[in-house]
This record gives structure tokens, sequence and C-alpha cells, in this order.
């Protein structure tokens, strides 16, 4: 591990580079931390440089996750900020944003600079995200001016809905003057209490208490409200079922100031999946209906949804080891997600790292130092995808320290093949360097 500037020459050879600006062949020289150049002509330059062979494969900025739980202070047994790094390094993120919902929780400053600390040699950025009450209980805004000071863009309460609507709108005037975006995780609690799975058919049938799809809409409703009210921009978390897409896609329209994003659970497993009684399969928001998932892919789409975040949520084997009504909510995403994107959406290459990488990088205010247009003078924040390649999940061999990986003997199709972070290649050929 090198403590400054990776500063040895890459040069990443023979892939097609794709970014908003759109789609071109050539290679790209890197060094100290930044592209060089991109051209097909750079022979002269290479003499020394370190190769990284990408013919047959997109080269595109870093993947951005708006959404990881890397539980670190306080679950270090179900991850910790480097191996959910290494994990997302390998699923081809060069930032992520760790969400707040640790033990303690990251509500001030303290905190959050301790996560910052623990990230500064991790193989991504790691982001953070603060908590919008004190101890994430909804009840007193926390101090979100001194968590902004230290460059904190989002703030959530995640695992929490913010159920106060007048606390809520204090938090989202706050936010407005501060300069930052708050991200609902929607959920009416008294409405979703006691539901494991999501109420329908199959709850019914398997005999779990359920919670109904309308415990995210009210409060997407609601949220949407506010944010009219007070001109305060709002993004939304993990959207999982039509209704609340369809009231984004309409709020939308009429100019409403949201981004939303969607998990890759969402658009690739079904309730039915509940039907095991695998608590691999136990995540909130629920698993849904088919409908659901096809009204989260047309989202993906037509841009209702602006992001595709992971949700990454580790949970130790024990914890998971329990009646299903007992079981955590949650399930691994990170080495997963790209892949998923690729075997479910039928999107082109470029949508799919808009929705994986300059979008949500736009959103979290990272679009500095990810997902910016792969030009000379850019930071070297990219990943090299193989877009054709299958492979089988095996669960036994992710790096991230937890095993609920619901898709264990899924083949898909896209693997990332080699991530490079502000210069330093940290995988080369699926294999993490650190
Ligand atoms: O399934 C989930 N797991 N949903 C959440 O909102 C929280 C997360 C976690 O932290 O495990």
């Amino acid at each position: 591990m090198s403590d400054g500037p990776f500063n040895q020459a890459v040069l990443i050879r023979g892939g097609t580079v794709v970014d908003a600006t759109g789609k071109r062949v050539g290679d790209v020289l890197i060094r100290n931390g930044v592209v060089e150049a991109v051209g097909l002509d750079l022979d002269d330059a290479i003499a020394g440089a370190q190769v990284l062979d990408a013919s047959g494969c997109i080269v595109g900025p870093g993947l951005v996750d708006l959404h990881s739980h890397l539980r670190e202070p306080g679950r270090e047994e179900s991850e910790t900020v480097e191996t959910g790094a290494r994990a997302a390094a390998l699923g081809g993120y060069t930032a992520v944003v760790a969400m707040p919902n640790t033990d303690p929780p990251i509500d001030c400053a303290a905190v959050a600079r301790q996560v910052f600390e623990l990230g500064a040699r991790a193989t991504c950025e790691v982001a953070v995200a603060g908590a919008i009450t004190v101890g994430r209980a909804g009840k007193l805004l926390a101090p979100l001016a001194e968590m902004a000071d230290l460059g904190i863009r989002l703030f959530t309460d995640d695992g929490n809905g913010v159920q106060d609507a007048r606390l809520m709108r204090r938090a989202l005037e706050y936010a407005s003057a501060l300069g930052v975006t708050l991200a609902q995780h929607c959920e009416d609690s008294s409405l979703a209490a006691g539901g494991h799975m999501h109420e329908g058919e199959w709850s019914s049938r398997l005999g779990i208490p359920g919670q109904p799809g309308e415990a995210e809409e009210l409060m997407v409703m609601r949220d949407l409200a506010l944010s009219r009210l007070t001109r305060a921009p709002i993004h939304f978390l993990h959207l999982s079922t039509a209704t609340s897409l369809q009231m984004v896609r309409v709020a939308k329209q009429g100019g409403a100031r949201v981004t939303a994003e969607v998990a890759p659970h969402h658009f690739s497993l079904t309730d039915a999946a509940v039907a095991s009684y695998d608590t691999v399969f136990k995540v909130n928001p629920p698993l849904r209906p088919p409908a659901d998932v096809a009204a989260v892919k047309a989202a993906l789409a037509d841009g209702t949804a602006d992001a595709i975040a992971t949700d990454h949520a580790p949970h130790a084997q024990e914890d998971k080891e329990a009646p299903f009504d007992q079981a955590p909510p949650g399930m691994l995403g990170l080495e997963t997600a790209l892949a998923l994107a690729v075997t479910e959406l039928d999107l082109p290459i470029e949508r799919l790292l808009a929705l994986l990488s300059w979008q949500p990088a736009a959103i979290a205010g990272l679009a500095g130092r990810h997902g910016g247009p792969i030009v000379a003078g850019a930071a070297a924040n990219l990943c090299v995808i193989d877009p054709e390649v299958t492979w089988v999940v095996d669960a036994t061999r992710l790096a991230s320290r937890s095993r609920n990986c619901p898709y264990a003997g899924r083949t898909l199709t896209g693997r990332v093949r080699h991530t490079v972070l502000r210069g330093e290649p940290v995988v080369i050929d699926g294999e993490a360097q650190r």
C-alpha cells in the first residue's frame, strides 16, 4: 500500500471508452492520479507503464454507490470500512456513500470524522451520509451544519423514515440553506409496523405478516409536498413500488426538485422468493410482486429513476440465522450490482453507466472526482467492464465480511475486470490488489 499518490504510469489498452460525452475506441494513459491522454497512438508514451488489457471491454468512469452500509463503527462483525470498500472496488465502484446507521450513528462531526479517517486508505473513496436526527430517533434535528462543514452532502435516517412532518419540514429548510440534500427512507412506520415482507398474495400464503406498498407511498407523497412547500431538493432512497415511481414521474414533469434511486434486488427478485423462508430474501423495503419489478425497470428506462444504488446491507450469519420475523432485513449488493444491471435491464451500456456512475456522482456531490468525462486532466477513477462474460455468483468468495447474498448460484452476464482509484489499479483481472 502506498501512502502518497500512486505515481506509476498505467495504460488501459484496447477498450472502448464510454462516458457522458459518448463512446470512442481508445487507450487511456494515466499518470500521477490523473488521465494524461486518451487516444490510439499512445505507444511513445508507454515506456515503463503498467498495461491493463481492456480488449473487448468498456472503459468507464468508476461507479458511485449512493447507499452502502459499511457497519463501522459498531458492527465490525458484519463489515468494516476496509472490507466494504474492497467489495466496492471489486464491483467497479470508486466511491460509495456510507450510511449513518452505525453504532454510534453518524449524527455528529466526531463520528463522521472517524469514518472519513477509516476511509482514507480504503480501496474506494468513502463519502459519508450524516443522520438527519439525533440518534436517527426522529425527535431532534442533528447538527447538520457541523457535518456539512466536513463536506457531507447527503443526510438520511436510513433504516428509518423521518415520521414527523413538521420536523421533516424544518430539516428540509435547514438543508436547503446549507446547500445539502436530504435522502428519505420512505416508510410510514405506523402502517409498516409488524410487517416482515410485502403484504400481498405471498404473505397470505406463507403466513408472514406483511407491510403494504402504501407504507412507502404515503411518505413519498408527503415528502413531495414538503419539498414543494420548502423548495428544498429531496432524494428518495430505494423506491420499490409502481405507485411511488409514478408519483416521482409526475412530480418531475411538474418541475419538482426530486431525485430517486432504486436497488438491484427490486428489479431482479420478487416476493415469491420468500416462499423459501430463507432470511437472505428479507429486506426493507421488501421484495415486491412482478408488476412492481416491471415498474422499477420502466422507471430506469424512462429517467424517472436517476440512479441504481445497492443498499449493500451486510449482516453476520448468526444474525440472519433466525426465524424470518426475527432476522434483520438487508442483503449484499456491491459485488453484483453491475452484473445484475447488465443481465436484467435491456439498456445500452451508456445508460447503465449514467445510472451507476455519473448521475449518482452528481446527487452525492462527488462529480468533481467521480463519474466525469474521461479526458486529459480528469481524476483517474475508472472501471473496466467486460459486458459479455458470464459468471456464476459464488457467495463464499465475496470480499464482504458477510455472506447474505441472495444471488448465490445465479449466472450473470457482465463483470468488472479492473478498477483504478486515483491512478492506482486496485482491482486487476477481477482480483483485489490490496
Ligand atoms: O434492508 C435494509 N437493511 N433496509 C434498510 O433500510 C436498512 C438496511 C440495514 O442497515 O441493514
